[in-house]
């Protein structure tokens, strides 16, 4: 048996995998031109990436903003979320996908995800409504597409607006149509870590007029279209994306659709080789109407019970001493973050505490049993692992395939 790095063995690779972002000639040629141009605000680039990126995602308008927090307030705001409202969020995500609908003063109500998908479960958001719900925000999580089907037939059920964060799925698709615009609007982030980046930024997308032009609106100080400059319709922000941002992103949009089709070959192969794995249980679907998968994270599950017991921390320590990077993702459901549990200590923030809602929202009560269950053993690999060739994909079999051979001396 070969000895595991992590007990003084030899790794099973010294090589670093592709670092991220990727960048080349094209943001370079475009910041220079836009540099030089001395025209860093509100011009022609920010538009040309506008209009791409929608096309990309099939969509029709797409309004540019400073990130994906700023893309959901704005979202929510346009479709006309407001004080009082309840809006279902997963507790598996990124703080801002609820943390939007309180700055927009509205609750946000959570409902459990699917331990298969990791995705909101659309059967528990069902349950989740009441007469004061107003939305939806699923989360097309680590890149892979909610069941659009269910959330738009709820919607029409129901009467609520769908918005799609699309915060990792830049490139994916459910039935051939491209997330964002499956449901009334979709916010997609353009942070540094995302699988197309200018450091910051976002982008709402929306296959309706009046929607567009409220999201354009908001982001732009509340100027009204087609209206004088200093007229100020909406109670709105400065988010706007600048030209030297939206250079860069051109530049990253030239190579996004081979990068989505290389992470999804890479995926493919990793699923093949792990899944009949014992203590592992890949995240995903093999659902035929995700038509295309934008990998943001490639995830499973490591049940700690197969592997006698050794945590999850010992198997990601030992996972990085054999050189592959992973993580376990978020360590609790949004739920449990200080931000929500404020009973008792210093004072409660409007909207949580405020007279339109009518009651007191107590998210100490609040327990969706998939979502920890997958906070425990969540294994996380970035989208950059999945840039590697096929020794890189073969490297991590071989890692996890020598850590459970080895999982009964591992120190
Ligand atoms: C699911 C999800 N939603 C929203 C956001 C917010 O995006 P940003 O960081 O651009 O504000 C993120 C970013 O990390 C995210 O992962």
């Amino acid at each position: 048996m070969e000895k595991l790095a992590i007990n003084g063995g030899e790794p099973v690779r010294t090589k670093p995998f592709p670092s991220w972002p990727v960048v080349g000639e094209e943001e370079r040629n475009n910041l220079l031109e836009v540099f030089e141009s001395k025209k860093w605000w509100y011009g022609e680039r920010v538009k040309e990436f506008e209009e791409k990126f929608a096309d990309f995602q099939d969509t029709q308008y797409g309004i540019t903003c400073t990130n994906g927090t700023a893309a959901l307030e704005v979202s929510l705001l346009s479709v006309g979320i407001g004080p009082g409202d309840e809006v279902i969020v997963p507790p598996y995500t990124f703080v801002a996908t609820a943390s939007a609908v309180l700055r927009v003063n509205a609750i946000p109500i959570f409902a459990d995800i699917s331990l298969e998908t990791a995705n909101l479960d659309p059967i528990d958001a069902e349950k989740k409504i009441t007469e004061k719900t107003k939305a939806v925000i699923p989360v097309h999580f680590a890149g892979l597409p909610v069941d659009m089907d269910a959330f738009n037939n709820l919607a029409k059920k129901h009467n609520l607006k769908i918005i799609e964060d699309a915060c990792h799925s830049w490139g994916s698709k459910w039935k051939n149509r491209g997330t964002g615009a499956l449901g009334d609007c979709g916010a997609f982030s353009f942070q540094m870590s995302k699988n197309i980046t200018s450091g910051e930024g976002g982008i709402i997308l929306t296959d309706n007029q009046e929607i567009a032009d409220n999201a354009r609106s908001y982001i732009n100080c509340g100027r009204g279209k087609d209206k004088p400059w200093y007229e100020h319709c909406l109670l709105g922000s400065n988010l706007r994306l600048t030209e030297l941002q939206a250079a860069i992103l051109l530049g990253q949009l030239t190579r996004l659709e081979s990068q989505v089709l290389k992470r999804e070959e890479n995926a493919k192969y990793l699923n093949e080789r792990l899944k009949g794995m014992l203590g592992i249980k890949i995240i995903d679907s093999d659902d035929s109407r995700i038509t295309r998968r934008s990998y943001h994270l490639y995830q499973f599950r490591y049940l700690k019970e197969e592997w006698r017991e050794v945590s999850r921390e010992k198997f990601l320590d030992a996972l990085q001493a054999e050189g592959i990077p992973a993580s376990s993702g978020y360590p609790h459901p949004l739920y449990k973050n200080p931000l929500f549990l404020r009973k008792g200590k210093g004072p409660r923030f409007c909207p949580l505490s405020c007279p339109y809602y009518g009651k007191e929202m107590d998210y100490n009560q609040v327990s969706c049993p998939n979502t920890e269950k997958i906070c425990k053993e969540a294994v996380w690999f970035s989208q950059s692992v999945l840039l590697g060739d096929r020794e890189d994909m073969d490297d991590i079999i071989s890692a996890v395939k020598k850590i459970r051979d080895n999982i009964s001396v591992i120190i």
